[in-house]
């Protein structure tokens, strides 16, 4: 919500909405567009429809496309063409209707509405329009359209709020599956609260991942990679976290003493012990 404040502060805010064209979706559209630099805030509402006004739309919607169907081979058939050539539009209509019928019936699938919206904010309208540029190319990557919310432009801001309230009569109705494939129900974000460690960022949502493992039911590590990857790095990163996160000790077994500038810089202490192996601790 401060973000979302801080983003209005801003000179230019213009809001879209995405059509979605493709009857399957892929989860990298998510991730490609929180992966753009600028400010952007994506809005998703999603309501669920009662499973017998769901079929019955999805019957309805079956019997449209009958409808079209015939009218274009009684088309066909007075120009002396076989009937059986329908434009392929016709044709993709009808499997996803017969498709979505199936899925409903037998599949165990709900029916969401779905409305997806983009704010964007900007200094300058030339960066605004450099912006929605670049999420129109994501969006058509991806068998979608980006259009503008034409006067709805206000209504299209209170949508985004994230208060709940959609005002915008634009959706597309999805089913369970095509619905999952947006987030929150895709990542499974790890941030647990305490004295947690940063381990990285999640791919798909950008967010921190923040755990500590001594809460976990095995709070063994292990760092596997190929040479030069980066363990000596993530171990060192993980042990100067330990160190100003918490008050544990911190035992090293090191004969190489790889790590013992790291040691040094936060007053630790040798010990040679046994016979080739040294000991250093960090407390
Ligand atoms: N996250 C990182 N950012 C910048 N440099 C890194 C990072 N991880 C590793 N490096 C660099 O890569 C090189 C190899 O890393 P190192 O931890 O020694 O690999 P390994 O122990 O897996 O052989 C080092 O020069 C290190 O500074
Ligand atoms: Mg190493």
């Amino acid at each position: 919500m401060t973000n979302f404040l801080s983003n209005c502060r801003r000179s230019s805010i213009f809001i879209s909405f995405v059509e979605i064209i493709a009857s399957e979706m892929s989860d990298r559209m998510l991730a490609d567009f929180l992966a753009i630099e600028e400010p952007v805030t994506i809005s998703m509402h999603i309501r669920s429809i009662d499973q017998n006004k769901a079929i019955k739309i999805a019957k309805r919607k079956l019997s449209d496309v009958d409808k079209m169907k015939m009218e274009q081979q009684k088309k066909t058939s007075m120009a002396g063409y076989d009937p059986d050539i329908l434009p392929p539009d016709i044709k993709t209509f009808s499997d996803e209707a017969k498709a979505l019928l199936d899925d409903l019936q037998s599949r165990n699938e709900r029916y969401f509405l779905m409305t997806f919206l983009i704010m964007n904010v900007a200094d300058t309208k030339k960066q605004l329009e450099n912006v929605i540029f670049r999420e129109k190319g994501i969006a058509q990557k991806y068998n979608c359209q980006l259009k503008r919310l034409d006067f709805q432009q206000e209504d299209g801001l209170f949508t985004c709020a994230s208060l709940g309230n959609n005002l915008i009569k634009i959706n597309r109705g999805l089913t369970t599956t095509a619905t999952a494939i947006f987030i929150p129900f895709t990542t499974q974000e790890l941030f647990q609260d305490g004295e947690s460690l940063y381990y990285g960022v999640n791919t798909l949502s950008n967010n921190m991942i923040m755990c500590d493992r001594k809460l976990l039911k095995n709070p063994n590590g292990i760092f596997l990679g190929t040479p030069g990857s980066g363990k000596s790095f993530l171990a060192k990163r993980e042990i100067t976290n330990v160190y100003f996160v918490t008050d544990d000790d911190i035992i090293i077994c090191d004969p190489e003493a790889e790590y013992y500038p790291l040691v040094e810089e936060l007053n630790g202490q040798e010990v040679y012990n046994l016979r080739c192996m040294v000991f250093i601790g960090v407390t």
